[in-house]
């Protein structure tokens, strides 16, 4: 997708957008094109009861002999309300509207008045980066799609008065879309070719963009004493792998980090507590944790942001077969901390307890934020609005629910206590990893919180928000890319030089 920023002059294009406020006049570009079609914006206005209200569309076709075929009116409401998200859905309504539509060239006319909360500059770059996420499509495997079902659209053109600003800042959240795109790529491919070595070669190819990539192989982490990981791969083929990225972004020297860790599990068969067949291709995307934060540290590298971090993933297969680990088998983890395995279905837990005490140990970072797709439970309680935040900090919450509305990726914080605590207690090793009938998010978080010391931490269970079926107005139906634009407003509003 080609994304321009022109002057406030008309281009030929097939398709022209433009916006209308609640009460205000049509803006000069608006009464141009109406005078074009023969008065049809303003006939077409009064016709379809628009009032300008905020996401309200119409649609028009120009009338023969012109060389545009379209023209969508577009209402954006009180200018005082307009804030970025707001932006970017429209970015994204127009997108929706004008994907499969035909048209291949769309402008749009950027106007804002001086009333508005947001800048000219802000509002054209957040039109187009709205188009960015809304145009992904994971459409790699078909062979024969037929063309009217294919995007048309194959340019935009925004036209601003301040054309500098508006790229300057486009170029900025262009970035972060790649690392959401990224992301969303990766959930979206399938188990048998997004594995733990096939990802560790993905993850490599950032070292493009400055990013130091390590990885740990089964021998390593054997030595470093990860049983909890290594027991969960055990009846897989695959090789289990642990990924880390280094971002060295920040100009003060010896910068503590920061430090984002993700479960990655390529495919979560459940292991020998087998699974039910119905729908367990969705467990392609048990790897969405990691994937959130290897976009994340994608975007922070792309827009070479001013901060040290980190990113872990753990990545595992959970299969069952002849080797795999059993029910009731005890694991000791690298802290230590001996683990009875009752469930083999609760395996993310496993792979972050190693990944995070890993990461507290050799890293001593300012903060820890994990992200998992990590219980069913999740969903029951929060659905797919918000994702499920646990901490030991309340400061870092603050921050990371502040960024959250900021950027349109919510979370709702649980809380943890020591009567949940209990309910991981086991008869024989220090732990098990299921809690009782309840609160199952909570009691993995506090599994989780038994590998985290003194440090700042955020467990984030992304389970309901990772892949939804439906699209919304900043993405198709399907993986959603959550948590990558989430991390990086948090570090842009919190942790930069
Ligand atoms: N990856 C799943 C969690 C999950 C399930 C996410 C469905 C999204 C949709 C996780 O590994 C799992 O299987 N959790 C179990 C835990 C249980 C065995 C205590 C679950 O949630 O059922
Ligand atoms: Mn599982
Ligand atoms: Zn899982």
């Amino acid at each position: 997708m080609n994304i321009k920023f022109i002057k406030n002059t008309l281009p030929t294009c097939d398709a022209h957008v433009v916006f209308v406020y609640t009460d205000r006049e049509l803006s000069a570009t608006a009464t141009k094109i109406d005078k074009t079609c023969d008065g049809l914006v303003r006939r077409a206005m009064e016709v379809g009861h628009f009032d300008g209200k905020y996401g309200q569309i119409i649609e028009i076709v120009a009338p023969v002999g012109l060389e545009i075929n379209r023209v969508l009116v577009i209402g954006l409401g009180d200018e005082a309300a307009l804030d970025e998200v707001k932006v970017q859905k429209i970015g994204g309504k127009i997108m929706t509207k004008l994907i499969s539509s035909g048209d291949k060239s769309i402008s749009i006319a950027a106007d804002v008045p001086k009333e508005a909360n947001i800048s000219g500059a802000e509002f054209a770059a957040h039109l187009g980066y709205g188009i960015c996420l809304r145009r992904y499509r994971f459409d790699k495997y078909f062979t024969k799609e037929q063309d009217e079902k294919k995007p048309s659209v194959i340019g935009v053109q925004i036209m601003t008065s301040v054309l500098s600003n508006a790229q300057k800042l486009f170029a900025e959240l262009d970035r972060i879309s790649d690392g959401v795109q990224f992301a969303r790529n990766l959930v979206s491919e399938p188990g048998n070719v997004i594995y733990p070595e096939s990802y560790a070669e993905k993850i490599k190819e950032l070292s493009e963009l400055g990013l130091d990539v390590e990885v740990l192989t089964e021998d390593e982490m054997e030595e470093l004493g990860m049983g909890a990981l290594l027991g969960v791969g055990q009846g897989s083929a695959c090789e289990s792998l642990m990924v880390i990225m280094h971002w060295n972004g920040s100009e003060k020297e010896d910068e503590q980090p920061i430090a984002f860790v993700g479960k990655g599990v390529t495919f979560d068969t459940g292991g020998i507590s087998l699974k039910p067949g119905a729908g367990m291709e969705d467990m392609k995307f048990d790897m969405g944790g990691s994937a959130a934060v290897v976009g994340a540290m994608k975007a922070l590298a792309g827009r070479n942001a001013k901060v040290n971090a980190i990113g872990i993933v753990g990545l595992v297969e959970n299969m069952p077969s002849s080797t795999a680990q059993r029910p009731g088998d005890v694991v000791t983890s690298m802290s230590g901390q001996t683990i009875e395995v009752i469930n083999t279905d609760a395996e993310g837990r496993l792979v972050l307890a190693d990944a995070l005490w890993y990461t507290q140990d050799r890293f001593k970072p300012k903060f820890m934020i994990d992200l998992a797709t990590l219980t069913g439970a999740m969903m029951i309680a929060l659905g797919q609005e918000y994702a499920g935040i646990f901490s030991n900090n309340d400061e870092l919450c603050e921050n990371l629910i502040k960024a959250g509305k900021e950027v349109d990726e919510l979370v709702w914080r649980m809380p943890l206590s020591k009567g949940f605590d209990k309910m991981v207690d086991s008869k024989i090793a220090d732990m098990k990893n299921i809690g009782g009938k309840y609160a199952g998010s909570i009691t993995a978080a506090q599994f989780l919180q038994r590998y985290v010391n003194d440090v700042p931490w955020v467990h984030i269970d992304i389970a309901g928000t990772a892949w939804r079926t439906e699209a919304s107005d900043v993405a198709a139906g399907g993986a959603t890319g959550y948590g990558v634009r989430l991390l990086d407003q948090l570090v842009r509003n919190n942790y930069e030089d």
